[in-house]
């Protein structure tokens, strides 16, 4: 066994020769069918794996597409929130209750049989997320642009730079704008939570202790207050909450019409109202058309935030670990 001392200096070492490369080499784009000479079946590798996963699990679809975003907004699309470890993303409050990694792995495993060392673990998330959201139309809802490369490390500190679910509007739109997407790209994206489930420490708030005065939140409808009161039955309730009751698991635009009427289950959901030009943008996204067509453009923004594309960064072997 290896002195724990040159185990240290050699992953050490390690992270230096990969900060090295990120320092020296500048960004190009991302594009569609970046392994179709290098792995042509990566697409259809991930999309099977993720397919069965997303035929056994319903909720597979909304685990995997709050990864890529919690992928995305700290540090960028960079597989970051995959490691393990202390004082990494996924150690940080917010990671509360990531699904879905499993999957990941699975898929990169079949990947690394196929093309070893080929389609780096930010690409798998991105086409992951893209095929569990899909799988319930039976058909690929958006193409992914890919090319992405993976980061040597992860900051527990960078996760708690993602948007609190108790943000008024300006800072919410705020927190949107420093990774380049506007208005229309926050209304959009907001729309995931057509899916999946809140924990009610982020509920119970807006019900028992608003602005800290002890009372409901006034931009709650107050029936469905008191339905959510049952649910989330106090402050230390960690029951977990339909975010759009009655299509839990279909990528649809129910969440716009619960908006709409006053029936958003988290504060930053309730402030798309607050604003003229997102509620005009929620109005318009009741329209399934509308909703898909804008949310494969928003996606897109998103799954470009500072990527790392060249030779920048590494292909990590096993995504939760650096190689
Ligand atoms: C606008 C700022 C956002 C805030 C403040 C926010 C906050 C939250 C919170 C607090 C939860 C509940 C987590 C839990 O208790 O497990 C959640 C769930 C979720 N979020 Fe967001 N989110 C935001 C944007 C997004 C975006 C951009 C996406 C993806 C494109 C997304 C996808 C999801 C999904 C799918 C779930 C349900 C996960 C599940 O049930 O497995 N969210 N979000
Ligand atoms: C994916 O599944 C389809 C349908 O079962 C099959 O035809 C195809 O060969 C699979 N692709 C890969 C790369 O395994
Ligand atoms: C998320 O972080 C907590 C500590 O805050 C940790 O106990 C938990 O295992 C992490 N979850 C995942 C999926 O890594």
């Amino acid at each position: 066994m290896a002195p724990q001392g040159s185990n240290v200096s050699s992953s050490r070492s390690k992270l230096f020769l990969c900060l090295l490369l990120l320092a020296c080499t500048g960004a190009a784009g991302l594009q569609v069918g970046f392994y179709q000479q290098s792995c042509p079946d990566a697409e259809s590798i991930v999309r099977n794996v993720t397919w069965a996963g997303a035929a056994a699990d319903p909720s597979l679809a909304g685990k995997l597409l709050r990864v890529y975003f919690h992928d995305c907004f700290p540090q960028g699309c960079d597989a970051s929130v995959l490691l393990d470890g202390r004082g990494t993303e996924k150690a940080a409050g917010p990671n509360l209750s990531l699904g879905g990694l499993d999957v990941v792995d699975a898929a990169k495993a079949a990947l690394e049989v196929a093309c070893p060392g080929t389609v780096s673990c930010a690409d798998v998330v991105a086409l992951a997320a893209r095929d569990a959201v899909s799988f319930q139309f039976g058909r690929l809802l958006w193409e992914v642009e890919t090319g992405r490369r993976d980061s040597c490390f992860s900051d527990e500190a960078d996760a708690t730079s993602l948007p609190n679910p108790e943000f008024v509007f300006p800072i919410l739109k705020d927190s949107f704008a420093k990774r380049g997407l506007g208005v229309a790209d926050l209304v959009a994206l907001s729309g995931a939570h057509t899916l999946g489930r809140t924990t009610c420490m982020f509920v119970s708030p807006r019900l028992y202790t608003f602005r800290g005065n002890g009372g409901v939140d006034p931009l709650i409808d107050p029936g469905y207050a008191r339905e959510l009161m049952q649910q989330c039955q106090s402050t230390s309730s960690t029951n977990r909450v339909v975010m759009d009751p009655g299509s839990e698991f279909s990528f649809d635009t129910s969440y716009y019409a619960a908006v709409k009427a006053n029936r958003g289950v988290l504060l930053t959901d309730s402030v798309l109202m607050h604003d003229d030009e997102a509620a005009r943008l929620v109005d318009e996204m009741q329209d399934q058309g509308k909703f898909l067509a804008a949310f494969e453009a928003s996606i897109r923004r998103m799954g470009a935030i500072g990527v790392l594309t060249g030779s920048a960064g590494e292909i990590r072997r096993n995504c939760r670990v650096v190689n």
